[in-house]
């Protein structure tokens, strides 16, 4: 299962590049305007700050179908690495199509329900984002939805990926993974959280300790 990172922060997105456990990133329109950048300087510090392989969802913020197709368009051209995210309503399903049968990938997003999902992929979406903790947020099941998706995704054989989005806790990720999903996008800090054990910090500890009463000399 792939990670990217939900952010527009570049301190964070460079810190998980460097780590090297990312393939790519999400952002959003509200991602974008915290971080009080002009778009076009936030995503040219984005490209720059990725490497050559990764994935770079960008949000069209666009409600109709030809304004939808043009800044589709024009998002995509700007590197090789962009996914267009376009939200889940009718005309953006229209565009998704489009757009696709030129060859740009699309991420249709504020998906929901395994209905919607549905229609994305006969749209010919690239990746489908179910935002699952805004689900749990009104006290629904955001995990049963993304099983659904999933299994009936893998029922119909769907090439469209499944985006597991809107991550509340490390617990989200564990079952995203479990469930089958083709990606988890995930803050920040829910990221680092994911190295943690406290086994693995009082091994640690032990280790050196026993190391250094030794007084070993090491190879190098
Ligand atoms: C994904 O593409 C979205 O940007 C994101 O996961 C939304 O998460 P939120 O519900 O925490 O805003």
């Amino acid at each position: 299962m792939k990670i990217f990172i939900d952010s527009a922060q570049i301190e964070e997105i460079k810190a998980l590049e460097d780590l090297g456990v990312i393939s790519g990133i999400t952002t959003n329109p509200t991602l974008a305007s915290v971080t009080g950048k002009k778009f076009k300087d936030l995503v040219s510090e984005i490209f720059t700050t990725l490497s050559k392989d990764r994935i770079i969802n960008l949000e069209v913020i666009a409600t109709d179908y030809d304004t939808i197709l043009i800044q589709g368009r024009a998002l995509a051209a700007l590197d090789e690495r962009v996914v267009v995210k376009i939200p889940c309503i009718p005309e953006g399903l229209k565009a998704c199509k489009t757009l696709s049968e030129e060859g740009i990938r699309v991420n249709i997003t504020l998906v929901f329900s395994p209905m919607q999902a549905l229609l994305s992929a006969n749209a010919g979406a690239y990746f489908v984002s179910p935002f699952v903790g805004r689900l749990d947020d009104i006290a629904m099941d955001g995990m049963e939805t993304v099983s659904e998706i999933v299994k009936i995704y893998r029922t119909y054989d769907y090439k469209t990926q499944v985006l597991f989005a809107s991550v509340r806790s490390v617990e989200h990720i564990r079952l995203a993974a479990l469930a089958g999903v083709d990606i988890v996008t995930s803050p920040y800090k829910l990221i680092m959280e994911m190295y943690k054990h406290p086994l693995t910090d009082t091994g640690l500890t032990q280790f050196l300790e026993d190391w250094n009463n030794a007084k070993e000399e090491f190879i190098v």
